[in-house]
């Protein structure tokens, strides 16, 4: 085996780069943080939040209210993640709106998990229902006892004025994070607010959150950092920083096994940065290293010490094939990314973009890890508007690396229905 693994690390990105349309050959560089002014703008990938919904919807794509729909279309139309099996929305023919508890529609897209250390109940943060007006964008809260659902909407009650929503006011599941309580000196909204991610930080015992805050062009490029006593909230919003004084885009953090955390973005549009959180999480300490041009990174470590990330390209909602890469380097200051190609194996990725990747054990006590992903623009017909999920399972064989498409799989025993149902989770 031990021979195996160098081999077929120089095999696979060739057999890989075959297969699926790589559009650029992918290097590291060094690990110095570039200084980048605030007037020196990376590209213009998007144009502006109206722009960017407009190209990617249809016009006139119908804008249903959940509340409008009837008890009979919601049971027609009803699936829970945790309905047995995990069924994702790879495409509007067979795609089921996922839903709450309550039958509501499930929006939370850009997505991070949390297992909440102190109650041990999993929190799923995500942006709320891409409407095509930023004033109604905010971070929505599902909270589980275990990451196969079903799913309750959390909220907190209290606005910022400290008044209190009562059940019968418009809406008795108030987002956590909402434009209102983005409080910039000289700067109004709305904002764009995308990506949340949450970590709990013992040291302080808060629940720290981390987004991408931008103006509706793309232009703006900070984060915003918000803080809760309770995973569920209410979070109040600390500050919008630009860490590293880099303009920051598509975001994440990520813990280690050993607890230190990391904020990995797109710097500028131009190139992957990550930076080590200060303690209490509210800031990034140490720029660490440089990587490619990418989007919707999420990284994870294998049990055996391997660390991946996998990600996109950046090309706004369309799909385009993921790219994973393995770090040969000793750690996060010189991670040495190798790309190992798309592990779709399809140009489209199955229509997704990464979001986060959450390691799940089941009761016979094995742990695999999920990719967890958005499909932003081909769930449905309103598009945006529709924007649904994909989960699969991570599959490891020698020193290759799968996502196959599986139509519907059980998180218990995720390769049961396939010809890998003998498998080992690792192998
Ligand atoms: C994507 C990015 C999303 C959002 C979108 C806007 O590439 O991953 O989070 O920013 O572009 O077009």
């Amino acid at each position: 085996m031990a021979y195996a693994a160098p081999l077929l690390g120089l095999v696979l990105p060739v057999l890989v780069r075959g297969l699926v349309e790589q559009p650029r050959a992918l290097r590291l560089e060094q690990r110095s943080a570039p200084q980048v002014t605030e007037s020196e703008q990376g590209p213009e990938i998007y144009g502006s939040w109206a722009n960017a919904w407009d190209h990617a919807t249809q016009a006139g794509a119908p804008e249903v209210p959940s509340s409008a729909l009837t008890t009979q279309n919601k049971s027609a139309n009803m699936r829970l993640p945790s309905q047995g099996k995990i069924r994702s929305c790879f495409d509007e023919y067979s795609c089921h709106k996922w839903r709450d508890d309550r039958g509501e529609p499930i929006e939370a897209h850009g997505a991070g998990f949390l297992k909440d250390p102190v109650g041990g109940r999993w929190y799923w943060y995500g942006e709320s229902r891409k409407t095509k007006s930023l004033q109604s964008h905010g971070i929505n809260c599902y909270s589980a006892d275990s990451l196969a659902g079903p799913w309750r909407r959390e909220g907190s009650v209290q606005v910022a004025s400290g008044k209190e929503i009562k059940e019968g006011d418009a809406d008795p599941y108030p987002q956590v994070m909402r434009q209102n309580m983005i409080k910039l000196t000289g700067r109004s909204g709305p904002y764009v607010v995308e990506r949340p991610k949450v970590l709990y930080n013992a040291k302080t015992k808060k629940y720290v959150m981390w987004f991408h805050l931008d103006d509706e062009h793309y232009h703006y490029r900070r984060v915003g950092v918000a803080t809760a006593n309770a995973p569920e909230g209410p979070f109040t919003f600390v500050h919008a920083i630009r860490p590293d004084n880099i303009p920051s885009l598509d975001m994440s953090l990520w813990v280690d096994v050993d607890g230190k955390a990391y904020f990995v973005r797109s710097c500028n549009n131009t190139y992957t940065g990550i930076s080590q959180l200060t303690d209490d999480y509210l800031d990034a300490k140490k720029f660490l290293s440089k990587g490619p041009r990418l989007e919707g990174m999420a990284l994870f470590r294998l049990p055996n010490g391997t660390l991946y990330m996998l990600t996109s390209h950046q090309t706004g909602w369309k799909p385009n094939p993921l790219m994973l890469f393995r770090a040969n380097g000793p750690d996060l200051s010189d991670p040495q990314w190798q790309d190992l190609g798309n592990p779709t194996r399809q140009s489209d990725s199955f229509n997704t973009q990464p979001t986060y990747v959450v390691p799940y054990t089941t009761k016979k006590n094995e742990t695999y890890f999920v990719y967890m992903a958005d499909n932003w623009i081909h769930a449905g017909p309103g598009q945006l508007l529709d924007a649904s999920y994909v989960w699969l399972p991570i599959k490891f064989e020698g020193g290759n690396v799968f996502i196959d498409r599986l139509d519907a799989w059980d998180m218990e025993d995720p390769w049961k229905d396939t010809e890998d149902h003998n498998r080992p989770v690792f192998g």
